[in-house]
């Protein structure tokens, strides 16, 4: 019996996801296949098939599908899947969290003379990655035009952008972990907001080249220590390159074993709930499961500068 459009199109489907024989794609796509993601809208090629094929394997090397329903209709087919993996190798610049991932999707499939010419697909590496808890916000960038402020270029000049960050006062703090051996890390972070009391949820957007960033990003828990008025060395260390940072330092773990800076104004502890990609950085959501609130007055910072918290005018 002739294997049917079904057979043929669903055998090389999984020698590509789950073997990586991406060439075995060529036989079931006519020369000008495309390929659009429902969820970007972005349409792309058999090339970019193959790439994110093999991209995605080598993220998750067991990968596996599993071909849930094969409607056809004519030329239209549509198919349901759902694929499992573990996640061990960074994907699209995010480090492996070792989870394990079941994700599903649909393929409506759009065929010419027995080939695929044109598929929507309700799933890419960035689905994968949000079923994993590390939503992109990459794809609303790419759709959002840049702020024009001089009429002229179209894009927002850095130092515009800087002068007005500079009018911004925050205090300090330092994001704090521990790495896979156990060693305390940290960085200087003014990026802290409280988004809600109840839930107790804060934020912190932290850059993807910080060395504590891959820490951080494999962590169930992440601290947040407010500087004091009598930490500026604290917050000169914090803010460098320096290997241990934590070697003159006096701290105590916290409840979940996050590294709390002794001396802060105050510090908290919480476990993180969301890894928000946002191109250079990632805005890490967390929900705050302890904090210590001391005495001292905090440090404040504003363009570049640190100030005495204690003195204070008010208006
Ligand atoms: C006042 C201040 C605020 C900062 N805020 C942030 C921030 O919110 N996110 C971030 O990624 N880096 C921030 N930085 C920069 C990092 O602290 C700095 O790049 C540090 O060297 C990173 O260290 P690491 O690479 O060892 O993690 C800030 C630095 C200072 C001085």
């Amino acid at each position: 019996m002739q294997p049917t459009i079904t057979d043929t199109v669903t055998a090389a489907w999984k020698a590509a996801w789950d073997e990586g024989d991406v060439d075995a794609l060529d036989a079931i796509v006519t020369a000008d296949y495309q390929r659009e993601s429902t969820g970007t809208k972005k349409v792309t090629g058999l090339a970019e098939l193959k790439q994110e094929v093999l991209d995605v394997r080598a993220a998750f090397p067991d990968l596996t599908t599993r071909i849930d329903k094969v409607i056809a209709s004519g030329d239209d087919v549509a198919i349901f899947w759902t694929t499992t993996g573990t996640f061990t190798q960074p994907l699209r610049g995010v480090p492996p969290t070792g989870g394990v991932v079941e994700t599903r999707g649909s393929n409506a499939l759009t065929l010419r003379d027995g080939r695929i010419a044109y598929e929507r697909v309700t799933w890419d590496s960035a689905e994968l990655l949000a079923d994993l808890g590390v939503p992109s916000l990459g794809s609303a960038f790419e759709e959002a035009p840049d702020v024009v402020v001089d009429n002229l270029s179209g894009n927002l000049p850095s130092d515009v952008m800087k002068g007005f960050n500079r009018q911004f006062i925050t205090g300090v703090t330092v994001v704090t972990t521990v790495d896979d051996e156990g060693r305390p890390r940290g960085l200087a972070a003014n990026s802290y907001a409280s988004i809600s009391l109840d839930p107790p949820l804060v934020l912190v957007c932290v850059q993807k080249t910080s060395s504590t960033y891959p820490a951080l990003f494999q962590s169930s828990h992440l601290g947040i220590n407010i500087l004091s008025n009598d930490q500026l060395g604290t917050v000169r260390t914090f803010a460098s390159k320096a290997p241990d940072k934590f070697a003159d330092l006096e701290w105590h773990a916290g409840p979940h074993g996050t590294p709390l800076i002794d001396g802060s104004a105050a510090s908290l502890e919480a476990e993180i709930k969301e890894r928000f990609q946002a191109k250079t950085h990632t805005i890490f959501v967390g929900r705050v499961r302890h904090a210590e609130v001391g005495e001292a007055h905090p440090m404040v910072y504003k363009a570049g500068h640190f100030f005495d918290g204690a003195r204070l005018e008010e208006l």
